[in-house]
Formats: C-alpha cells, structure tokens, sequence
C-alpha cells in the first residue's frame, strides 16, 4: 500500500501547530507525542489481548469499587510511565489510583501541566473484542513550577483544561485530541506505527437521528428521564449504546446525537467520573460545536471537592441537549419564550 505523504503525523501536525505560536514552548506537544507513544503501546496490547493471555480479572478492585482487569493496569502503567520519563508532566491522577501521584524530580517539577486519565475505558467490553478507549485531560498547574505539583493543581474546573482528548481502539485505532482551538482526530497507521491525521477540525453535528443510554435502567430513572427517551423515540430516533463511553462519544461526535449517563435509583449521584470521563468529553465537545450538562450546570463549570467525584451527564449536539433541558427544566422554559402569548398556561 502506498502512503499518503500529504497526510500529517501527529507530531508533523503539533509542530505545525507550534510554529504558528513562535512563543509556545512545545510542551503540550510533547505531552501529547507522549500519550500517542504510550496510546501505541496500549493498540498493540489490546489487539492481542486474546492471544497473549493477558484478558481477565485481578483479584483487586479500584476506588469505584470496580473490578480492576488486567489491561486496565497495563494501561494505567503505560500512560505513568511515559509521563514520567516526559519533560511535560509534574503529576498525574487516574481512575486506577486513589490518590494524585506526584512525579517529584528535577525535571518533572519544572513541568507546566498534570494530566487526569482514565486509562482504560470500557472494560466490561475487553474480553468481548468491543471498542474501548482511554480518555485524557490536561491542565496547567497552579502551583509554582519548580515545586511539586500539588492537589489543588488537579482539583480544578474542566473549563482550566487546556487539552483533551481520548484514543479509540477499534475497527482502527484513532486518537483524538481538543484544544481551544480545535479538535482533530488522527488514525494509526499501523504500517509505520505513527498517528495520522485523518479528521481534520472535527464538529459534532448541530443534531443527530440516536440517543445513546443504558435503557436497562429505566426504571431507575427520574420521570422527567423517561418523558425525554419517550420523546426521542416518538421521533423515531435511533438507540445506540456500545458500554464504552470513548465508543459512544466516538459516534456521537462524528455524527451527533446525545449521549446519557443521568442519575440512578442506585447511583444517586450518576455513574460516570467526572475528572476522568465527563469533563474531557465535555471539553471536547464543546470545542465541536456540541454542548454537556450535568442537569444544573455546565459540567466543565462543576467544581470539584474530590478526586473521583462522579456526575449525572447529558452531551452531544447541541439541539438535543437543548431539547433536554426543557424536560429537566420545565420552569425555565418560560424564561426563554420572548412571546408571552406562547406560553401554555
Ligand atoms: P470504565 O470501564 O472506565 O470503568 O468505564 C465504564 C463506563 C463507561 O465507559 C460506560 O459508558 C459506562 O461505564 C457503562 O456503564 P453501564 O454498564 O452502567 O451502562
Ligand atoms: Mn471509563
Ligand atoms: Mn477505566
């Protein structure tokens, strides 16, 4: 097969980026040049996941509660490892730990950003040969570079990302990264091992024909839940819902729709995390043109108390979520009609 050579890298494409900004450091370049390296390593794992016997359960479960699989550990060691032996990590925190860990070295120390990851995502899909993902989100330090990062540097609003991002590992493995200014998806070739650029400034579609949601829990719902899925299905929507959020935000990216994980009757609080999986995506999506809410508020505006908080989340286009709200907020709709007169009493 022959190669495109128009096509960028995913290193090509950061220089690029870089050289726009003669002032830019390159260090979130090489952060992200990190992840990929690390993102490959974790491809050619999961590709032979049924051949080198490293599916199935440790005897351990995480933080959540979760049984923790093997792969989950050869990723969460994977990402460590590059971002320790990187020049663009202070620290990092991931779903697979309980608490922040702090790369206190020299060369570390002087590093601008910790990252927050959830190293594998969709793990009840692994023995199943389904996509799964990784999901990423980068910050910059408050703390004084020189020191130790420190946990009010992780502790902060998804709106202080300053990249996002996630990898995909299926029919083709693709990463997938945002920055303020853009999001641009990238496909490993497996041919000369390097991640090439193949979606350009991607944007979610303003609205989409699926909803995505585990409907098997649909008696666990609220009622105003149950009327929103009742009317997308009265519109003849479709539903989709793969169990890896990377794989469902995947599709609802590239061709819109809305994504739900709302609050449970046993999750009170909603299942998914909002450090590691909400606020990347959310950040992501925004950038597309989409938009995510935890029902009250904007989930990059959420400010978190604890590492591994999780949050109820409704993200995709930016109609249906809007169409959303109107079902969780009921009383506000009234604030945006600007003829009184079409206001059912
Ligand atoms: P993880 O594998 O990192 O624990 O995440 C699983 C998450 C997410 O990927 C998915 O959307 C959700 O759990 C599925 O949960 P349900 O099985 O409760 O629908
Ligand atoms: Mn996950
Ligand atoms: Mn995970």
């Amino acid at each position: 097969m022959s190669h495109n050579q128009n096509i960028l890298t995913l290193d090509e494409f950061t220089i690029q980026q870089l050289r726009m900004f003669p002032k830019a450091t390159g260090e979130l370049s090489t952060l992200l040049r990190d992840i990929g390296l690390a993102a490959k390593r974790i491809y050619a794992e999961v590709n032979k996941s049924g051949l080198a016997n490293i599916p199935g359960a440790t005897d351990t479960k995480n933080v959540h509660s979760e049984q923790v699989q093997a792969l989950d550990v050869f990723a969460h060691n994977q990402l460590k490892g590059v971002l320790k032996n990187g020049l663009s990590c202070a620290g990092i925190a991931s779903e697979e730990m309980e608490n922040i860990e702090v790369f206190d070295d020299a060369a570390n120390n002087k590093s601008k950003y910790v990252v927050m990851f959830d190293p594998l995502d969709g793990s009840s899909n692994i023995d199943t040969n389904i996509s799964i993902g990784t999901i990423f989100g980068v910050y910059r330090r408050i703390s004084e570079t020189g020191t130790p990062c420190t946990m009010e540097d992780f502790l902060q609003p998804g709106n202080k990302q300053v990249a996002a991002g996630y990898i995909i590992y299926g029919s083709s493995t693709m990463l997938v990264y945002a920055t303020r200014r853009g999001v641009n998806g990238f496909t490993l070739d497996p041919s000369i091992g390097e991640f090439c650029l193949s979606h350009p400034n991607m944007q979610c579609p303003t609205n989409g024909d699926s909803y995505s949601v585990n409907q098997g829990y649909w008696y666990q719902y609220e009622r105003e839940i149950q009327l929103f899925i009742t009317h997308c299905q009265e519109k003849g929507m479709s539903q989709r819902y793969v169990g890896s959020m990377v794989a469902d935000m995947h599709r609802t990216l590239l061709k819109g729709g809305i994504f739900l994980y709302p609050a449970t009757y046993r999750k009170p609080s909603g299942k998914l995390r909002l450090m590691y999986e909400c606020n990347p995506f959310a950040f992501i999506i925004q950038v597309a043109g989409g938009e995510a809410i935890s029902g009250t508020a904007k989930i990059i505006d959420i400010v978190p108390e604890c590492l591994h908080q999780v949050s109820p989340v409704f993200i995709g286009s930016k109609m249906l979520v809007g169409e959303l709200k109107k079902y969780l907020h009921p009383g506000g709709l009234h604030k945006v009609y600007s003829n009184p007169a079409e206001i059912e009493i």
